[in-house]
C-alpha cells in the first residue's frame, strides 16, 4: 500500500495514540503465567502484540475481552493466568515482525519442560538471536537455531534452570527481560549487569505481581518467584507520540495535543533530545499523572525552530526507537546532529543507520551514515519524493511525518506496516490534516 503526504496549512489536534508496545507485550506475557486472572486495559492492538497474544493462546492462555459487551472497552482483555501450566504447543509460535515476542516468550519458554519452536518473518529471522540463546544456554536450556544458533526459528526444550550472573554485552530490555522470565524459576537469584540502563517496565511489573527485584546502578538481581496476577492498564505508547511531537515542531503553523502519553523515565530520552535541540515552550506536559504506577502526561507540541546537538551515551537506550524520527526534525534544525553510540539500530526491523539516511535523503536531506550512529547537516527543508519503508514500521511513520513539513508530494510505499504498532497512524494523520 501506498499513501501520499503533503504539507498542510495548519496540523492542529488532538489525539490519543495506542497502548504502549512494551507494557502490552508483559501485561501479557506476565498475567499468562501468573496465579489468577487479570484485565488489561489500553492494550495495543498493533501486529506485534497481537504475535505475543497468539503464542499465549497456543499454550493455553485465554486472553478474551470481558463478557459484559457494556462495559468492554477497546483494548480491554481479561487474562486468565496459567502459572507453571502452560501447555505444549501443537505448531511452531509464529512471533510475525516482534523482536519483543521473540526475545521475551524464548525466556519464558526456557523455563517450559516441553519443545517449542519460535519462527517470525524475514526480518525478525534475520535479526540477531544468539544475544538470548547464548545466556539461556547457560542457565541449562537445550536451545538450537539456524547459523550457529544465532537465528531463528528456535528450538526450544527447557526446564531446571540454573541461576547465573552474566554481564550483558548490550543494553537491551528484550534481552534482559528475557533472562529476567527464565530466572524466574530458576535455582537461585539472577544477576545482570547492564552497560546502560533501558527500558524498566519488566522490573516494574515483575515487581507489582510479587517477585523480588533488586538494583544497584547497573546491576540487577532477580529472585525466583511465582507472580500473581495484577490488572495493567496500559498507558500511551511514547514511542508512537514521538510521531507527532516532532511533527508539530517541524511544521510551521501546528499545534497537536497527545492525551495520557507514557513517560516512564526509561523511555523518555525523546522528551530531553528535543528539549536539547531548543523546542521549549512549543513542548509542554500537561496534566501530569501516575495511573498504573506509570507517569502519564498529555504532551502539546507546536511549531519551534530547532537547532543541531550531539547525541550519546546513556541516553541512546532510552530513545532507541524514535531516532528514526528524530532524525527527520534534525533535517529542519539549524545546524549539524551528530548521533552516536547507536549500532543496536543496525540490528532493529530494518538497519535503521541505512535505511533513515537513504529515505531522507531522497527527500532532500544531507546526512552520513556512522558505524555507530549518523551525523544530519541541517537543511532547513526537505522536498517530497517516493520513499520505501523498508518493511519497517518506524521508518514508514518517520518518513510520512518529514513528509508533513516537506515541499511537495511524500509517497510512502509500504506504508501498511505502520499497523505493526500503529494500526490506526494514518486516520490519525488525516485528523490533524484536516482531510478527515
Ligand atoms: C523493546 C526494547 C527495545 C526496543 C523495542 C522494544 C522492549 O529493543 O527497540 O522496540 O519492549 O523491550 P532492545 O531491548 O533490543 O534494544
Amino acid at each position: 500500500m501506498e499513501q501520499t503526504v503533503r504539507s498542510p496549512q495548519r496540523l492542529a489536534g488532538a489525539l490519543a495514540v495506542p497502548g504502549d508496545k512494551s507494557v502490552s507485550h508483559r501485561s501479557l506475557i506476565l498475567n499468562a503465567i501468573a496465579n489468577g486472572g487479570a484485565t488489561v486495559s489500553g492494550l495495543s492492538d498493533g501486529a506485534d502484540v497481537r504475535s505475543t497474544a497468539a503464542c499465549l493462546r497456543a499454550m493455553g492462555v485465554s486472553i478474551e475481552p470481558p463478557p459484559d459487551s457494556l462495559t468492554n472497552q477497546p483494548g480491554s482483555f481479561q487474562v486468565a493466568g496459567l502459572g507453571p501450566n502452560l501447555q505444549e504447543p501443537t505448531d511452531m509460535l509464529d512471533a510475525g515482525n516482534s523482536g519483543t515476542s521473540m526475545r521475551l516468550l524464548s525466556g519464558l519458554l526456557a523455563s517450559q519442560g516441553f519443545l517449542s519452536v519460535l519462527t517470525g518473518d524475514g526480518s525478525l529471522r534475520s535479526r540477531p538471536m544468539g544475544r538470548i540463546v547464548q545466556p539461556l544456554q547457560q542457565m541449562g536450556a537445550s536451545i538450537m537455531g539456524r547459523s550457529g544458533n544465532t537465528l531463528a526459528p528456535l528450538a526450544i526444550r527447557g526446564g531446571n534452570l540454573r541461576s547465573i550472573e552474566y554481564e550483558m554485552p548490550v543494553a537491551s530490555a528484550q534481552v534482559k527481560s528475557c533472562l529476567m522470565l527464565a530466572g524466574l524459576s530458576a535455582s537461585g537469584p539472577t544477576v545482570l549487569h547492564q552497560p546502560a540502563l533501558s527500558r524498566d517496565h519488566t522490573e516494574r511489573m515483575m515487581t507489582a505481581m510479587g517477585a523480588r527485584v533488586e538494583t544497584d546502578d547497573l546491576a540487577l538481581t532477580l529472585h525466583p518467584a511465582e507472580l500473581q496476577a495484577v490488572d495493567v492498564a496500559v498507558p500511551g505508547d511514547i514511542s508512537s507520540a514521538a510521531f507527532w511531537m516532532v511533527a508539530g515542531l517541524i511544521h510551521p503553523n501546528a499545534r497537536v495535543t497527545i492525551t495520557g502519553v507514557g513517560l516512564n523515565p526509561s523511555r523518555a530520552g525523546i522528551i530531553d533530545a528535543l528539549q536539547m535541540m531548543g523546542a521549549g515552550d512549543s513542548l509542554l506536559l500537561e496534566n501530569e499523572r501516575v495511573e498504573g504506577g506509570e507517569p502519564v502526561a498529555d504532551v502539546v507540541a507546536s511549531s519551534a525552530s530547532l537547532k543541531g546537538i550531539e547525541l550519546g551515551g546513556e541516553i541512546i537506550p532510552i530513545m532507541i526507537d524514535e531516532l528514526p524520527v528524530l532524525a527527520v526534525a534534525a533535517c529542519f534544525a539549524e545546524g549539524d546532529t551528530i548521533i552516536r553510540d547507536a549500532a543496536e539500530l543496525r540490528v532493529k526491523e530494518s538497519d535503521r543507520i541505512a535505511t533513515t539516511v537513504s529515505e531522507l535523503t531522497r527527500l532532500g536531506g544531507n546526512l552520513e551514515p556512522r558505524d555507530d550512529g549518523m551525523v544530519i547537516h541541517g537543511v532547513g527543508k526537505l522536498s517530497g519524493a517516493a520513499v520505501e519503508s523498508h518493511d519497517d514500521h518506524r521508518i514508514a511513520m518517520a518518513m510520512a511525518v518529514a513528509g508533513l513539513a516537506a515541499s511537495g508530494d511524500t509517497v510512502i510505499h509500504g506504508a501498511e506496516d505502520a499497523s505493526v504498532s500503529y494500526p490506526t497512524f494514518w486516520e490519525h494523520l488525516a485528523s490533524l490534516t484536516g482531510e478527515k
